[in-house]
């Protein structure tokens, strides 16, 4: 097989933890995860998640870098080649292509829900939200989703900037962007929680998210919390393959994921620590779904001093933080049209754009022309973040961990783990290979209803 890029390195360990924590940390935490949470009656969901981040999505980026890093190719080429190189069957590479194909359809709506975010930037300013009451805030939400042409301008905004960066190539800018995001936007979610404790219902938010009700317990919400997991971890889409690629071969694996793991799921749970208290205390309903954050952080904006600077840098950072997320999602497919057909990267980038932001359209328009438009009971947004988050996501990991643990040789994952001590590998190859997989299977059967 023909390597055509010779690629690049991350100038240090640092620069791989920000730019995986960069794509990790996104809409996902921010936005996905309260109303998830939310949608699926809280601390039972909470606590399968964080069950789900330890002990399948841990083991699992460690895979997923790993194989990276071994192969330093895009997905779909790293996969066959790895699967080449130990004489198995060119199948393998199907991973790769399921993971491009998920990220393709993962950013079509990405793109939409970033656009709300750049709309709220607008939204800061002019109405502002000084003194905004529940009802107002609930209203500005739906006026924003009622209107095609508007999604459409911002969604195609965003879509534009994702690919602006990654038609340069991904590495520039990418550090220095984190560097300054991630402090920024602790800074305010931190300022936030300050308005939460004081004003907000905050000891009935503690309970709805860390005291389980067994009852809201089903295989459903199981999967969604599973599929919440690889969300939020930027899993099995190849997107850390990708920047494993780029990582020097003289730096811990799963050190480094363990920090870049715990800093998103921190990120998440301070996110629903802010959100739950407002929506307690105003009495709004914690299964509103996806509008759950627009509807409730311009109410806490609005009562503070100062709260339009803040609103309006906070919805900043948010579109940053989705930005450096969104750009991973596009690049396994973006970087496989360049090394494997020979496209320039600015071509790639608008096909690939192009494409992403047409399927878009069926997303934005799926909250209003196409409301009534449903399979299955679900809208084709739901169905989109169905299929990738819960079905296509956890697959490609268990593809990914089986393919790492039993495909690979013990010889050459040892090598590439060789910063592990013999326990440790030991322990990584047995809940990889084994308890991963097998909790995957298991969720997705109970699901189905099997059992
Ligand atoms: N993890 C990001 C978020 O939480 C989204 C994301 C980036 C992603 N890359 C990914 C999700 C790869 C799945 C797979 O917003």
């Amino acid at each position: 097989m023909k390597i055509r890029s010779p690629r690049g390195q991350w100038s240090s360990r640092l620069t791989f933890i920000l730019a995986a924590t960069g794509s990790a940390v996104g809409l996902g935490n921010i936005w996905k995860f309260p109303y998830m949470v939310g949608q699926n009656g809280g601390g039972a969901f909470v606590l399968v998640y964080l069950i789900c981040i330890f002990l399948v999505g841990i083991p699992i980026m460690i895979a997923e870098v790993m194989l990276g890093r071994r192969a330093r190719q895009n997905p779909i080429n790293g996969m066959a080649i790895l699967a080449e190189q130990e004489h198995h069957s060119p199948r393998w590479s199907l991973i790769g292509w399921s993971g491009t194909l998920a990220g393709f359809l993962i950013f079509s709506f990405y793109s939409v829900i970033s656009g709300w975010v750049l709309y709220y930037i607008y939204l800061s300013w002019n109405p502002g939200f000084s003194g905004l009451t529940m009802e107002e805030s609930q209203s500005l939400f739906r006026n924003m989703v009622a209107d095609p042409y508007g999604l459409i301008g911002c969604h195609t905004l965003f879509a534009i900037m994702t690919f602006g960066v990654v038609a340069r190539g991904i590495q520039a800018g990418l550090e220095r962007a984190v560097k300054i995001l991630m402090p920024g936007l602790l800074i305010l979610l931190f300022l936030l929680l300050g308005y939460s404790m004081s004003y907000g219902s905050f000891g009935e938010a503690l309970r709805f998210l860390f005291q389980p009700d067994w009852d809201h317990l089903s295989g459903q919400t199981a999967l969604a919390a599973m599929g919440q997991a690889f969300f939020t971890l930027s899993l099995a889409l190849g997107a850390m393959m990708v920047y494993g690629s780029y990582l020097p071969s003289n730096i811990s694996i799963p050190r480094t994921c363990i920090i870049v793991a715990l800093s998103d799921t921190a990120i998440a749970l301070l996110s629903g620590l802010v959100i739950f208290p407002i929506v307690f205390a105003q009495g709004m309903a914690p299964a509103s779904g996806p509008g759950l954050i627009f509807q409730t952080l311009p109410v806490a904006f609005g009562a503070m001093p100062g709260g339009q600077w803040f609103a309006f840098m906070f919805f900043i950072l948010l579109v940053f933080a989705a930005w450096t997320s969104s750009i991973s999602i596009v690049e396994p497919g973006v970087s496989w049209l360049v090394e494997n057909h020979g496209w320039t990267r600015p071509r790639a980038s608008v096909m690939v754009g192009f494409g992403g932001w047409l399927v878009g359209l069926g997303t934005v328009f799926s909250f209003n022309l196409w409301k009534e438009f449903t399979v299955l009971g679900k809208t084709l947004f739901e169905c989109l973040d169905y299929l990738t988050s819960n079905l296509m996501l956890p697959l490609g990991g268990m593809a990914i961990a089986i393919f790492a643990c039993w495909k690979l040789s013990v010889n050459s994952t040892r090598n590439e783990l060789n910063l592990l001590g013999p326990f440790e590998f030991n322990l990584w190859r047995g809940v990889t290979g084994i308890l991963a997989p097998t909790a995957v299977l298991l969720v997705c059967l109970n699901s189905l209803g099997v059992f």
